[in-house]
């Protein structure tokens, strides 16, 4: 195997993986492929693209990315049972590249209450089950699953013993995001002070943000050694979510000075467009102020500022828009584009439609431009990616009409279609969305509970998209959607009907297979 670059950060992302874990962040099929495509582009290094033993979806994800995407190491997670390694092999075979990575918890905690098993059967099992994997496939990770809580002699014992047995990665999980940064840091040094054979293994970290440490943490493990990250983008995953992969590379660029030149392969002028791209396929909003991709990000509103940036950008700048692809505002097309050029431009900016979708999107594209002079690369971005929401929606939006004033009741009818189906119901509520929503329940006969609702504008000008995130409880389903238009309120039927077919959506696969409970 290849020895890992010392001055080079491996990026390893699990967006499909921990961050699909998210509450109501699931993705179908499709998009699973479009995000593994996107991060292919971003160049990242590995891309842990399912659980396959979880689900047969999960297991087709994960074929379906190792055959069709290249560049990336593409690995699988598995615990340490034949089943999981066998499955998880299965999914992995057809990649260039492929990875299975292993768990077992370590910590007393998990021992005692989780698995019920002594330090001796834990070692046993992971062993045992590292080198029945590297039997079946080349590239075996191994995470102590809760390490940052593992006393520290069994962690180095585990450790040496995960390298011996075969394992070239080694995972130091921060599984419930309880360290602290020096404490971690001090992890990953007295990993490499006591554990012999530690130089045939690349230390990777893998840190949750539920203290909001989880990139503090990463930095202050490759500060000690660490040479891989484990993360998500825009920071998605179990509980408060992963560590963010657009922070860490972004701090490893701005600030070499403070960590020795290490570098990353990724390539940063994709990162805003990755962040967008993940945020609308799975629901997801990234709140205005995030570091990197928030839509705030750049933006200069204090007039000191202003004047400082006009000066020298440098004075309150330490990125351009530019270095994160953030400076997508140029007009791009306009209402006389053809379909040619419209295609053109969504192939230079990656994204790939199937034909028919492509016709749908330039038809969208064509209406927009009657109702708004200017268009953007957001927009366009917005009107591609609507295409891959969905594969097969269950029910689509026909039409709506609500009547609505200071003086009247908010009314709305609405027309929906399922299959040939053409249905048909009036409301009213305590406000045109209200109403809207009230009549999409009455005709599907799925009653949510709206937890979040949120409005942004996708680019500038009162002509502006529209852009409405929801989250909506269906029992103790949460599921998150997003749509966009020039008119709210129809954004605002097209999210909750988006919902309703992902509720639906994930009934009906629950019902095929049962997911394992969560293991992380
Ligand atoms: O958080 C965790 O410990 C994990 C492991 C499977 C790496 O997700
Ligand atoms: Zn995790």
């Amino acid at each position: 195997m290849k020895k890992a670059d010392k001055n080079r950060v491996i990026v390893f992302d699990t967006t499909l993986r921990d961050g699909e874990q998210s509450p109501g962040a699931s993705l179908t099929h499709r998009e699973k492929l479009e995000i593994a495509r996107h991060l292919a582009l971003l160049n990242v290094d590995v891309i842990e693209a399912g659980f396959p033993v979880s689900s047969q979806g999960d297991f087709q994800a994960v074929y379906d990315i190792a055959q069709s995407v290249k560049g990336p190491v593409i690995a699988g997670l598995a615990r340490c049972v034949k089943a999981d390694i066998d499955r998880c092999a299965e999914a992995v075979a057809p990649a260039t590249k492929p990875r299975i990575h292993l768990f077992l918890a370590t910590s007393a905690i998990h021992r005692q209450y989780k698995l019920k098993k002594a330090r001796n059967e834990i070692r046993k099992l992971a062993v045992e089950f590292i080198q029945y994997a590297t039997k079946l496939c080349p590239d075996i990770e191994f995470s102590p699953e809760d390490a940052s809580r593992t006393e520290p002699d069994f962690l180095a014992e585990i450790v040496e013993a995960a390298i011996d047995a075969g394992a070239r990665t080694i995972n130091i999980p921060d599984t419930v995001g309880y360290s602290v940064p020096d404490e971690f840091g001090a992890v990953i040094a007295r990993l490499y002070e006591s554990v012999p054979n530690i130089d045939q293994a690349t230390i990777s970290v893998h840190c949750h943000n539920d203290l909001g440490l989880a990139v503090a943490n990463s930095l202050a493990a490759v500060r000690n050694g660490a040479r891989a990250v484990e993360c998500t983008i825009n920071g998605l995953g179990e509980r408060a979510g992963n560590a963010a992969l657009e922070e860490i590379v972004m701090i490893l660029r701005t600030r070499p000075d403070q960590y020795g030149g290490l570098t990353t392969g990724i390539k940063t002028e994709r990162l805003y467009r990755t962040s967008h791209l993940v945020s609308r396929l799975t629901g997801m909003g990234v709140q205005r102020n995030k570091a990197i991709v928030g839509a705030n990000a750049f933006a200069h509103e204090s007039g000191v500022h202003q004047d400082g940036i006009l000066k020298q950008r440098e004075t309150y700048e330490i990125m351009t828009p530019q270095d994160i692809g953030a400076d997508g505002t140029e007009l791009v097309l306009g209402k006389h584009s053809g379909r040619h050029a419209f295609a053109n431009h969504l192939s230079k900016m990656g994204i790939r439609l199937k034909p028919e979708e492509l016709d749908n999107a330039y038809k969208r594209f064509i209406e927009l431009a009657d109702k708004k002079k200017f268009i953007y690369d957001d927009d366009l971005l917005m009107l591609a990616q609507e295409q891959m929401i969905e594969t097969a929606p269950v029910y689509t939006l026909e039409y709506f009409h609500v009547s609505t004033g200071s003086k009247t009741v908010p009314t709305a009818t609405v027309r929906i279609r399922k299959g040939e189906a053409i249905m048909q119901d009036a409301a009213c509520g305590d406000g045109p969305v209200d109403a809207v929503l009230k009549t999409i329940e009455r005709i599907v006969g799925t009653e949510g509970r709206l937890i979040d609702y949120s409005l942004q504008a996708v680019t500038v000008g009162k002509d502006a998209m529209g852009e409405v995130s929801m989250r909506v409880a269906f029992g103790n389903n949460t599921i998150s959607s997003k749509a966009a238009s020039t008119d709210i309120v129809s954004a605002s039927a097209k999210a909750y009907i988006s919902c309703v077919n992902r509720h639906l959506r994930e009934t009906a696969q629950n019902k095929l297979s049962r997911r394992p409970k969560k293991t992380t």
